[in-house]
């Protein structure tokens, strides 16, 4: 066990820090077990130590009041990085749980603690704070759509900035259009480098000089890789380099989302096969539908599951000739989600080079990716929490 790790456990009723203080004693397999530093049944004082305890292992107790201890546990992560928290609570809904993860909780356990999954649990926990290696919690998204026009740039952008500006971590834009992207032209960017660059360099940028060679959206934690100036550069990307730059990019931002285009070849699979979630655009007309339908039959045998494939339809209308239903049975998959037609808002977001937020954040397709870029976000963590312990969490 690690010296230098202190363990603090917040939790008022003083029979479950006893349950606790006893499992904890044997947590190390040892037999040397692990102490507690600190114990309170007072809030305020223990989250005041934990803010000021460098790197240790906050256990704490949400059942009586989840909101307030929530905002403790957020503010607690922003005032000490180094403070892994482990929440135990007796209401364990898929709504409790994503808002303590979103906090930055580490782990949750229900209550009454099960000592066999308290243990494997903490275990683990103290595995990925002591390896060497950066944990790794990107998560990666993809627009794909094997038609053109669609609109998988308009969602890759306008997803990645909200996602930016809901989570404030870094969040990467990429574009892999690389004959021809947009990306930069719908953030009004004029990148000094593009991906060829990185690409030629990826071996030798160290994480923070890779950031510097991405552009920043304005003053936001968005940071953008646009396709190549000159389309010639193009040709010689390899898909071993996309994958490198994006192994590397997975060490400094928590979501990389990935304009892929409609080109299916060994980069843009590369790039499929490395996202832990891809958006299959589709738009309610049946040219389109056919695609789609035509998409997951390779995504089938490319080995994707459901839980990585999810169908959004764009520029959706009420009363719409094709009933979802029908789009549905088609493509064999349930529309995930539906982004609302509005042409004047998205077209003068593109000319503008702004994001739709920024046009209206009140108009109905700005609304819509806000709730549409918190829909991703619980889902990929409930796709983390179900991958790690089996836990049916489903929202
Ligand atoms: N929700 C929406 N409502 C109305 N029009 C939209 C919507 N989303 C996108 N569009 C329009 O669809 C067009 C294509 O959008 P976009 O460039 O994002 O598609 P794409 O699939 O990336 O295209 P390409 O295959 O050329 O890269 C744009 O003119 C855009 O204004
Ligand atoms: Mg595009």
């Amino acid at each position: 066990m690690d010296s230098n790790l202190n363990v603090l456990l917040i939790d008022s009723d003083e029979n479950s820090r006893s349950v606790i203080k006893a499992y904890l004693s044997q947590v190390d397999s040892d037999g040397e077990g692990i102490g507690i530093a600190a114990e309170f049944s007072d809030f305020d004082a223990g989250f005041e130590l934990a803010s000021k305890s460098g790197r240790c292992v906050v256990i704490v107790d949400i059942s009586e009041n989840p909101e307030r201890v929530i905002n403790d546990i957020k503010n607690l992560k922003s005032q000490n990085k180094e403070a892994f928290v482990v929440v135990l609570s007796n209401r364990a809904s898929a709504d409790v749980i994503i808002k303590t993860m979103r906090a930055g909780a580490k782990e949750f356990v229900s209550k009454p603690v099960i000592k066999t999954e308290f243990l494997e649990i903490f275990r683990e926990l103290l595995k990925d704070i002591n390896s060497k290696e950066e944990k790794d919690s990107c998560k990666i998204i993809s627009t794909f759509s094997n038609k053109g026009g669609i609109g998988k740039t308009s969602v890759a952008v306008n997803l990645a900035v909200e996602l930016a500006q809901m989570s404030k971590e870094k969040v990467a834009l990429i574009d892999l259009n690389l004959q021809l992207g947009d990306v930069a032209t719908f953030l009004d960017m004029t990148p000094p480098f593009a991906m060829d660059y990185i690409a030629d360099n990826i071996g030798s940028l160290d994480n923070e000089e890779l950031l510097k060679t991405m552009t920043r959206y304005k003053n936001t934690t968005l940071y953008v890789i646009a396709d190549p100036l000159n389309i010639d550069k193009s040709q010689d990307i390899t898909a071993e380099q996309i994958r490198n730059i994006l192994t590397a990019l997975k060490k400094t931002f928590s979501y990389i989302v990935i304009d892929i285009g409609t080109n299916i070849d060994s980069k843009t699979i590369t790039a499929l096969d490395m996202s832990d979630l891809i958006l299959l655009i589709a738009i309610v007309n049946l040219p389109a539908i056919r695609s789609t339908q035509r998409c997951m039959e390779l995504f089938d045998r490319l080995g994707y599951g459901a839980d990585k494939i999810k169908l959004v339809l764009n520029r959706y209308m009420e009363n719409e000739d094709i009933k979802t239903s029908d789009i549905e049975e088609v493509v064999k998959q349930k529309v995930y989600w539906k982004i609302p037609n509005n042409y004047l808002i998205m077209m003068s977001a593109i000319n503008k080079g702004v994001p739709v937020n920024e046009i209206n954040p009140d108009s109905n397709v700005a609304v819509n990716y806000k709730e549409f870029a918190s829909k991703v976000s619980d889902y990929l963590i409930t796709q983390k929490l179900n991958k790690s312990y089996n836990r049916e969490v489903r929202i």
